[in-house]
């Protein structure tokens, strides 16, 4: 199956992606825009692609079958409705909006507009991560009993980390990292019956951001941080076993231990390429939801907008209306 793709955004992320997405048969990325020009012709020089001098006209060229958003969080929401105004059917980063009403938004047009929005959510295209789900629902690990899920990055000293610091482009470890913990472990256990959360904030970002999920009979504790290296990993224990996933966001292997021994699951396809195969698939076959679907990344958001109500981060669409 062929598929053109339109990037809007050509930083690091859009470049790792884009490596990835071309070696799969029939992918490619005809159109580009990003606000500085000299990037998107370095970019289109490597992917042989066309640049353009809006999102508007990008996102028109007449080849494009989806568009793929890989900007800065604040900008998600305008070029997601642009987008959806001019029925593209869209995959964008994460998170999807900064908070929930945002989305809420986007979700009506979408519905309005019949057009395909999904957020890049690429763990969770992950066979792996289904795997793990597929294990607790079989009891493998008997009931739950405690959950650990931490994405710890250090920062400090890398060039051009405005994005992740500043609060004008809803920075913070939340938004950034800790927005693949909420979602795997409401992936694995749903919607908690409370939160207690507190972080450590630096003008105004949240820079450590701890998070309790209260389950009826276990507590899933989320930590992200720009701080330290607590690391990178999911450890879900239960009566009779334990799951072990070692950089669960990107995983090339899943490890359960139980009484009949252990399991190793692996899986090392570059992770993108389940992603996007998957979403040019589904806006081919004329979805207008992929395997993220809106309804859950609406929830999600609703957890990290209490998260952040707890520790005190606000971002500006916290004040505007949509
Ligand atoms: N899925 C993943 O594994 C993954 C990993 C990293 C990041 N991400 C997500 O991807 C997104 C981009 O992250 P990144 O690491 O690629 O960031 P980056 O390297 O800093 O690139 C940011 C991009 O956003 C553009 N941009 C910034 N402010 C803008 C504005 N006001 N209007 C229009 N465009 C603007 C930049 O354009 P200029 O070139 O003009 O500055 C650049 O194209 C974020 O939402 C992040 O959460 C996902």
């Amino acid at each position: 199956m062929s598929f053109n793709w339109c990037f809007i955004g050509t930083g690091k992320i859009a470049h790792r992606v884009a490596k990835q997405i071309i070696t799969i048969d029939g992918h490619r990325i005809v159109s580009v825009y990003n606000r500085t020009k000299e990037k998107a012709l370095t970019f289109a020089k490597i992917y042989n692609s066309r640049v353009y001098d809006t999102a508007l006209e990008a996102i028109n060229d007449p080849a494009v079958d989806g568009v793929y958003i890989a900007t800065t969080n604040e900008t998600h929401f305008p070029f997601i409705k642009l987008c959806l105004e001019n029925h593209k059917p869209t995959l964008c980063e994460k998170p999807l909006t900064g908070n929930a009403k945002q989305l809420q938004y986007l979700l009506e047009l979408s519905v309005e507009k019949k057009t395909f929005l999904c957020e890049g959510m690429w763990t969770w295209f992950n066979p792996i991560s289904h795997r793990v789900k597929e294990w607790i629902k079989q009891h493998k690990i008997g009931n739950i009993l405690d959950v650990k899920c931490c994405f710890c990055v250090p920062i400090f000293g890398r060039k051009n980390n405005a994005r992740l610091v500043e609060i004008d482009k809803y920075g913070g470890a939340l938004l950034d990292l800790g927005v693949y913990c909420v979602r795997y472990v409401y992936e694995l256990f749903g919607i908690p019956k409370s939160i207690l959360s507190e972080g450590k904030l630096y003008r105004g970002v949240d820079f450590v951001n701890k998070a309790k999920f209260f389950y009826d009979n276990f507590t899933a504790t989320i930590t992200s941080s720009f701080n330290h290296f607590y690391g990178d990993y999911c450890l879900i224990k239960g009566e009779e076993g334990t799951i072990k996933v070692p950089l669960f966001h990107r995983a090339n292997k899943a490890i359960l231990k139980n009484k009949n021994g252990r399991t190793v699951y692996r899986n090392t396809t570059p992770k993108f390429v389940y992603q996007f195969l998957q979403v040019a698939n589904d806006i081919k076959s004329g979805k207008k939801e992929s395997l993220i679907s809106l309804k859950s990344s609406l929830e999600v958001l609703q957890l990290m907008d209490e998260i952040r109500k707890q520790v005190g981060v606000v971002y500006q669409c916290d004040l505007d209306s949509p």
